[in-house]
């Protein structure tokens, strides 16, 4: 057994959670049957009353002529790219070193679209207008993951995100979003969906990240991109005769968690302070822009492992279920608060950190 794991058991044995809206099990899909009409017709192929109606819901609420409704947001984002390629005959967009694309989808972009990166800023901090203008290469794209997960969920000021939109404009660059957690970051910006949305040329939003759903996703952009997106879609095999157990769950969860969004910021914003008040540690951001947030500790991953498990066994509060170790002597995890931190009280969340207080001054010591 590998201490992840250990760490995985632990987590799963608790009642209650910082983190999360609960554990993902068949009975998330199956709440979200009960209201439903048994006789309602499924979506034939991307076509039908039910899969359109969402996607036009979803194009209402982002601000855009249209959209469509993909299984995953890996698929829909490499369609999104090669589509600005094929329009200005060059395959090349720039992201960020840490974004999906670049380390968690094997190389599809690169391998099955011939599309180059041009990687912008550095590992540890934001894309900014500058490295944009000095990105030394044409590109047809740019892409930005806003918040960026890999970094703690950071995110741009508002009035820098405006500077890039424009900039890309005048140059003719399209602006795409991933959007995988965009819902989560309108309290931070005080600005809506559209708002945001209508700074880029395409858009991609998840309906299982701080939705919380089985999973899915919506691409979003003008009619003519969306109407060109579809035969890629089916291409990527991607084209389910039936998507309506993920757009029904997507719709159910996006009703129930749309109006939280401020609470799990809130949330996130409560947590961070107590835990930067824990010795050898610091999360990042510090004060979190959205309902995320990375927890680093200055000690090696199986101390601090240990020194949870145990938090676990003895309040049956649950933080985290996994850790990831940066050297031989720090490690990191990430918190996304969801419906979970609510069902704390102020007491047991007093007693969960004076815990981890008194376990985390111990680590090192015999
Ligand atoms: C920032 C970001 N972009 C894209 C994706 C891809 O989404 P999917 O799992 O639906 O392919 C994820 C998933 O974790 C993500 O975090």
């Amino acid at each position: 057994m590998t201490m992840n794991q250990t760490i995985g058991s632990a987590f799963n044995k608790t009642t209650y959670r910082l983190s999360g809206h609960g554990p993902r099990n068949i009975g998330m899909l199956m709440t979200t049957f009960h209201d439903m009409n048994e006789d309602t017709d499924s979506d034939m192929y991307g076509k039908g009353k039910f899969i359109e109606q969402f996607q036009e819901k979803m194009a209402e609420f982002l601000g855009k002529e249209s959209a469509v409704f993909f299984p995953s947001g890996t698929m829909a984002q490499q369609i999104a790219l090669r589509i600005w390629c094929d329009r200005q005959g060059l395959r090349k967009v720039a992201y960020h070193p840490l974004c999906h694309l670049e380390i968690h989808e094997e190389d599809g972009l690169k391998k099955l679209h011939g599309i180059e990166p041009v990687l912008l800023a550095d590992r540890s901090r934001l894309i900014t207008l500058d490295d944009v203008k000095n990105r030394g290469e044409d590109i047809s794209c740019l892409l930005l993951e806003l918040p960026q997960r890999e970094i703690g969920g950071q995110l741009p000021d508002y009035a820098e995100l405006e500077a890039i939109s424009a900039y890309c404009h005048e140059q003719g660059i399209k602006l795409h979003l991933d959007g995988a957690r965009l819902f989560e970051i309108l309290p931070y910006y005080g600005k809506t969906a559209a708002e945001i949305c209508s700074l880029f040329d395409s858009v991609y939003v998840s309906f299982y990240k701080g939705i919380g759903g089985v999973a899915g996703a919506i691409l979003t952009g003008d009619s003519e991109f969306t109407e060109e997106s579809k035969p890629w879609k089916r291409r990527h095999g991607g084209d389910l005769i039936s998507l309506y157990p993920y757009i029904i769950s997507s719709d159910y969860y996006f009703e129930q968690r749309i109006g939280k969004m401020e609470q799990y910021y809130q949330g996130a914003r409560q947590l961070a302070e107590w835990f930067n008040r824990c010795p050898r540690t610091a999360t990042v951001p510090e004060v979190p822009v959205s309902n995320m947030f990375h927890i680093h500790f200055a000690a090696p991953q199986a101390q601090v492992e240990q020194a949870l498990i145990d938090l676990y066994e003895e309040t049956g509060i649950g933080i985290t279920s996994n850790l990831r170790a940066i050297d031989e002597n720090s490690c990191y995890t990430e918190i996304s608060v969801g419906d979970k931190y609510a069902e704390l009280s102020s007491k047991q969340i007093e007693t969960v950190f004076s815990l981890l207080i008194r376990k985390l001054s111990l680590l090192g010591k015999a």
